[in-house]
């Protein structure tokens, strides 16, 4: 039996919920463009571990009728704030702007766990036509949604989340590179192979 030695990753869990696709959609570019493997949960389709086992937690949610997601506000009740060393994050698309999505925010989620995301970022949203029902119309007057702004989803804000989190992998490695120096622990999963 040989062994081989595995360099364990800052390992990632993605948790969101998408009504007409933008939050599925930012969730998939992140997962591109973070240079680690990220572990995507649709929560509304599957059962969602914990975040104990990861070193970093990001949820993805979008706001309807002035409200995020229930699943999702429900799940961050009910696991946040996360254990101290795991990172946690927090993306939500919206079409009616920062001011009024970050009214959103304090309002379905309790301060203390507001305020333990390390990187919140409120990427704006897009509305797809083609998809909306009776009632999403009925809902979107009476939010007065203005229909010149159809598409305010940035993809720099979505860019700059993605960074943050390299930044925090960087930051990990970093870390474990000083325990090994220091005190000789090597912080690499012994993995077996067949021989
Ligand atoms: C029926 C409906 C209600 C919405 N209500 C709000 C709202 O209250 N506030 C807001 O900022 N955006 C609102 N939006 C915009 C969505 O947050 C935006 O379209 C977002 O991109 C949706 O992401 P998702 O399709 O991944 O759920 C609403 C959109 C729809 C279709």
């Amino acid at each position: 039996m040989k062994f081989i030695l595995e360099y364990v990753y800052m390992k990632i869990l993605l948790i969101y919920s998408s009504w007409h696709g933008t939050v599925k959609n930012v969730a998939k570019d992140l997962r591109e463009l973070i240079g680690v493997p990220v572990e995507m949960y649709d929560i509304e389709h599957s059962e969602v571990p914990s975040p104990d086992e990861y070193d970093c937690v990001i949820f993805g949610c979008s706001v309807h009728d002035r409200h995020i997601q229930e699943s999702i506000r429900d799940y961050i009740t009910g696991h946040c704030p996360v254990k101290k060393h795991i990172v946690a994050g927090l993306f939500c698309c919206s079409i009616l702007g920062d001011e009024e999505t970050q009214d959103v925010l304090e309002r379905d989620i309790p301060a203390e766990v507001l305020k333990s995301f390390k990187i919140v970022e409120l990427m704006g949203g897009i509305i797809y036509a083609k998809k909306l029902s009776f009632v999403d119309r009925r809902i979107l007057k009476l939010i007065s949604f203005d229909e010149s702004r159809m598409k305010t989803l940035d993809i720099l804000k979505v860019r700059k989340f993605a960074r943050h989190i390299e930044e925090e992998n960087l930051l990990m490695e970093k870390e474990r590179d000083y325990i090994l120096k220091h005190t000789g622990r090597v912080h690499y999963k012994a993995k077996k192979t067949d021989p």
